[in-house]
């Protein structure tokens, strides 16, 4: 698989799911900070997952990735969003047919009607609603590109 750990910080998910797509697997870690880029870049060198990780370099209006992804993680970024209905639009377009999107939220800063918000409009977007978990301490939906 070729996932994107968007709004990836310090890249702690970006390594775990290094680990999970195997050899043959690619996780694009993107961050509108260069600074967490570089602590990516720092922290996988000369790991032997090293070579399953590209770095991308976002805008904060712009995405910019261009290859299709089977996964998205969208984990405690997207309250950040300035304008996330664009958001949503960009992602839908880097997502392949039928993959799909983990968005996790903080309570903390995200209520549960701004994270339903979230959700209608990933929905507009083009995703489908396709699971609940059930997570401590966060606001989590699975979606699917429709
Ligand atoms: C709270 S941190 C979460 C980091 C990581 N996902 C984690 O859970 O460990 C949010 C990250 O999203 C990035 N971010 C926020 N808005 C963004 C945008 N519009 N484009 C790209 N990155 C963004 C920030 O730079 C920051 O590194």
């Amino acid at each position: 698989m070729t996932v994107l750990d968007m709004g990836c910080g310090p890249g702690f998910f970006t390594i775990e799911m290094a680990q999970m797509v195997g050899r043959s697997g690619k996780v694009i870690a993107a961050d509108m900070q260069d600074g967490m880029l570089r602590i990516v870049k720092e922290k996988v060198a000369g790991m032997e997952l090293e070579n399953r990780i590209q770095l991308h370099k976002c805008e904060e209006q712009r995405i910019g990735v261009t290859q299709p992804v089977d996964f998205v993680l969208l984990f405690y970024m997207v309250h950040e969003v300035p304008d996330r209905r664009h958001f949503f639009k960009e992602i839908h377009s880097i997502v392949k047919p039928d993959g799909k999107v983990l968005i996790v939220e903080p309570p903390v800063h995200v209520s549960k009607s701004a994270f339903e918000e979230t959700v209608s409009i990933a929905a507009d977007a083009g995703f489908a609603v396709v699971e609940r978990p059930k997570m401590v301490f966060s606001r989590g939906v699975v979606l699917r590109k429709g």
